[in-house]
């Protein structure tokens, strides 16, 4: 092979990943190797979808370079990336949760990169944490891409990494086999909740638990509204559910600015046909709104200069907007969660269910109390940062131009 393998990077559901080099280029790339079944070889459709993948060119979607094809093995090399989301949390979150200039900046690439594959008929069906990749420009890149459908069972029985529901939009769960890009929508949704507070925001054990997990929060739909569900998906056999009303999700993560919650209402809609496109999600007015980015939650307003980085980075040869010229440079978004949090919090430990629910109460009490007392202090704390501006039209069309399939 063409590449030297270094250390490992991560076991997943379907394979090991490692970090490998270019012995021609020196290029430090990450290799996926999938483990095939001797007997079977490789799926048809694996390496249909894998073709598909290395035309999906998008700087949201972690590029596909090569793919290595031999009797025992399917190594796929993709362009490295620093860390995956989930880590990016535990280290940098103050217990997970980011702060709200670098949340929005990961929503808005994740949206972004999610509204791309739809445009090309491509569902991703496993949108969580541990798919996304941050590089060290801190751009996110969605990763494990057409895996999931061109394997549909896991093959890796080594990993320790259950296949996890928390992601799973409730059509799905209640049996849909009609979905759509919609499921990718909840996805994204219920990782802008987490990346906010730090916990995933519904953590179900089965199908069933995880259907009421999600009713507990944005409420159990009405009758009529379950017919109309079922009349979309006539597949889908209903149970008799407990009837939850919908919680204030102000309540449920009380650090989000309404323009969040507002936005995360409409992303978690239980009817997939009411959620939010990827498309339309990008144009909502927390991405544009200066007001929608207080500072984190510790810092008390006026002790702090607001961040005048922009994503990606100042120095990563991106044109800063022009709105921002008049801020003066301060510091990187990584040293800044560093600097003010990581060494005071220490990564959170994967929480027990029971604690996970403690600490969002406990969360919600003290930080309501917060976030009251720095909305109140914070006439001058808008940050005027407007994510499409950081994307210049030109750019994008640039990576957009290689993008159909
Ligand atoms: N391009 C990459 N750069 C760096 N780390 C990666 C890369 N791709 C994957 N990883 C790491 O390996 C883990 C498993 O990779 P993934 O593609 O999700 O495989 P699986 O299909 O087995 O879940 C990821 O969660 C991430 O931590
Ligand atoms: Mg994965």
């Amino acid at each position: 092979m063409n590449y030297i393998q270094l250390e490992k990077l991560g076991e997943g559901t379907y394979a090991t990943v490692f970090k490998g080099r270019s012995r021609t280029t020196n290029e430090i790339v990450a290799l996926k190797e999938i483990h095939l079944d001797a007997e079977e070889g490789t799926p048809s459709t694996a390496i249909r979808e894998i073709s598909l993948m290395k035309e999906l060119k998008h700087v949201n979607i972690v590029r596909l370079h090569d793919v290595i094809h031999t009797e025992t093995k399917l190594v796929l090399i993709f362009e490295f990336c620093e860390q995956d989301l989930k880590k990016y949390m535990d280290q940098h979150g103050e217990r997970g949760a980011l702060d709200a200039v670098t949340v929005r900046s990961f929503m808005y690439q994740l949206l972004k990169g999610t509204a791309f594959c739809h445009e090309n008929q491509v569902l991703h069906r496993d949108l969580k944490p541990q798919n996304l990749l941050i590089n060290r420009k801190l751009e996110l890149k969605i990763g494990d891409f057409g895996l999931a459908r061109a394997f549909g069972v896991p093959v890796n029985t080594f990993s320790n990494e259950v296949v996890t529901l928390w992601y799973r939009a409730p059509d799905v769960l209640l049996g849909s086999r009609t979905y759509s890009t919609s499921i990718d929508v909840w996805s994204c949704g219920c990782i802008f909740a987490e990346m906010i507070s730090g916990t995933p925001l519904f953590r179900g054990r089965d199908n069933q638990d995880q259907l009421l997990h999600i009713m507990r929060i944005i409420g159990t739909p009405s009758d009529a509204e379950f017919q109309k569900i079922a009349r979309d998906s006539p597949e889908i056999q209903l149970k008799t559910y407990p009837r939850y009303p919908p919680m204030p999700l102000q309540q449920v993560l009380p650090k989000a600015s309404p323009l969040a919650i507002d936005l995360l209402e409409k992303l978690l809609k239980f009817d997939p046909q009411e959620r939010l496109s990827a498309h339309d999600a990008l144009s909502h007015p927390y991405f544009s709104s200066t007001a929608a980015a207080p500072f984190g939650i510790n810092s008390s307003p006026g002790s702090m200069p607001p961040p005048s980085y922009n994503y990606p980075h100042p120095h990563t040869g991106h044109p800063p907007p022009q709105h921002q010229q008049h801020v003066p440079q301060q510091g990187h978004p990584q040293q800044y969660s560093r600097t003010m949090y990581n060494q005071q919090h220490p990564p959170a430990p994967q929480h027990a269910q029971a604690q996970a629910h403690a600490h969002v109460q406990a969360q919600a009490q003290a930080q309501a109390q917060a976030a009251h007392a720095q909305v109140q202090a914070q006439t001058h704390g808008a940050i005027p940062i407007d994510p499409r501006a950081m994307y210049g039209t030109q750019q994008y069309g640039a990576a957009y131009g290689h993008g159909g399939r």
